[in-house]
């Protein structure tokens, strides 16, 4: 019997998820099933008809493998269990989307998503009876249980390039350049990417710093013959006030953002040194996969589908030791993942000494 299963993006997108839209419908695809993408993640569900595109081999060739940004398109505000209204009230719009599922008779829903969106569709397949396998994506690289998330990698990347790029201007002015990178509560872009481009400070929000500890590197650097350092800011880095910067928006919705100013403005007012800011922003996000998040996607969208095929319902696929494994949505959810301080690569830091201003 020809099965029928659907697919949506979730989330703030990343680089990989068309390779991971490509891979299921190709693993489905050979097993004979219809794929049904779902647009706008969660949104298709409400819209009536719901929004939805047959997706067949034509639609994914290897050219959707290299473009960033979902082709399914994706929502990343508004819970649907309280969704906010033009009005200002809240709605709950659980049996909307219950309901679209029901319409569209699917038989196993695939949800790409981090750990808010899978929690969010985990919590609807299950009041709503459907079967759920969750993928999980994020540059943030917080969701525990996988060792990578889609998107991570290619974000580290940027990361990696423009402290590549930001070197020779940096020792071309003796400035000191600072960059403010994504990651949300979790430090893991600042930390992989700030060993990888050879910064000299990095903050993340799991290692408190002090502005004199950061000085401290940064004269250190400069006396030591050297005319530039790099400093690498993880969004989510409080204030010396203790405080996370954030900023709201004209919507109301408060995003992080502009820690990297004030401690570009900090270093400038200590040290007297030229210091310059760049904020990285989405540009870590909408560009062509590497070819880790491209094998990442392929792998688990693959094993997404095999997971259906088995009966296996409420899991995760995840990469662990190599190899891809299944692994239940509830824990991958529970076990956040911020940077463990006492971790590999912290030590490498440390012992490469870089600074983490403490
Ligand atoms: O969670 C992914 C992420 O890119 C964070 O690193 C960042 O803080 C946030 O999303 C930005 O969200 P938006 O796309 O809504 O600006």
């Amino acid at each position: 019997m020809t099965k029928k299963i659907g697919i949506l993006t979730s989330g703030g997108d990343c680089a990989g998820l068309n390779a991971v839209i490509r891979a299921v419908v190709h693993r489905a695809s050979l097993l004979g099933w219809e794929v049904t993408g779902i647009t706008d993640g969660t949104q298709g569900l409400i819209a009536r008809p719901p929004a939805v595109r047959k997706l067949t081999l034509a639609d994914v060739d290897a050219n959707v493998m290299r473009m960033g940004g979902t082709i399914l398109g994706s929502i990343s505000k508004g819970n649907p269990f309280a969704f906010p209204q033009p009005d200002g009230s809240v709605k709950d719009l659980s049996d909307d989307i219950i309901e679209g599922i029901k319409i569209l008779g699917l038989d196993a829903i695939i949800g790409i998503g981090g750990d808010g969106s899978l929690d969010i569709l985990n919590t609807l397949t299950k009041r709503g009876g459907f079967p759920l396998v969750g993928i999980p994506k994020t540059v943030d690289n917080d969701l525990g249980e996988t060792e990578n998330s889609i998107g991570f990698d290619t974000a580290v990347s940027v990361a990696t390039e423009a402290l590549d790029r930001l070197q020779p201007t940096a020792a071309s002015h003796d400035r000191v350049m600072v960059l403010e990178v994504m990651g949300r509560d979790a430090g893991h872009i600042a930390l992989t990417a700030g060993i990888a481009g050879g910064a000299d400070v990095i903050l993340i929000p799991e290692i408190p710093y002090t502005i004199e500890g950061i000085v401290k590197k940064i004269r250190a650097v400069k006396s030591n013959d050297r005319n530039f350092a790099l400093v690498v800011v993880s969004e989510a880095v409080k204030t010396p006030e203790g405080e996370k910067k954030q900023q709201e928006f004209v919507d109301g919705q408060k995003r992080y953002g502009g820690i990297g100013q004030l401690i570009g403005e900090e270093i400038s007012r200590a040290t007297g040194f030229e210091t310059r800011v760049t904020v990285l922003g989405h540009v870590q996000r909408g560009c062509p996969p590497t070819y880790n998040d491209r094998l990442l996607a392929s792998a688990l969208g693959v094993h997404a589908v095999d997971l259906i095929a088995a009966g296996k319902f409420g899991r995760m696929v995840a990469w662990k030791n190599r190899q891809v494994v299944d692994v239940a949505i509830e824990d991958a959810i529970k076990a956040y993942q911020a940077v463990d301080t006492d971790s590999t690569l912290v030590k490498t830091a440390r012992a490469l000494g870089i600074s983490f201003g403490d």
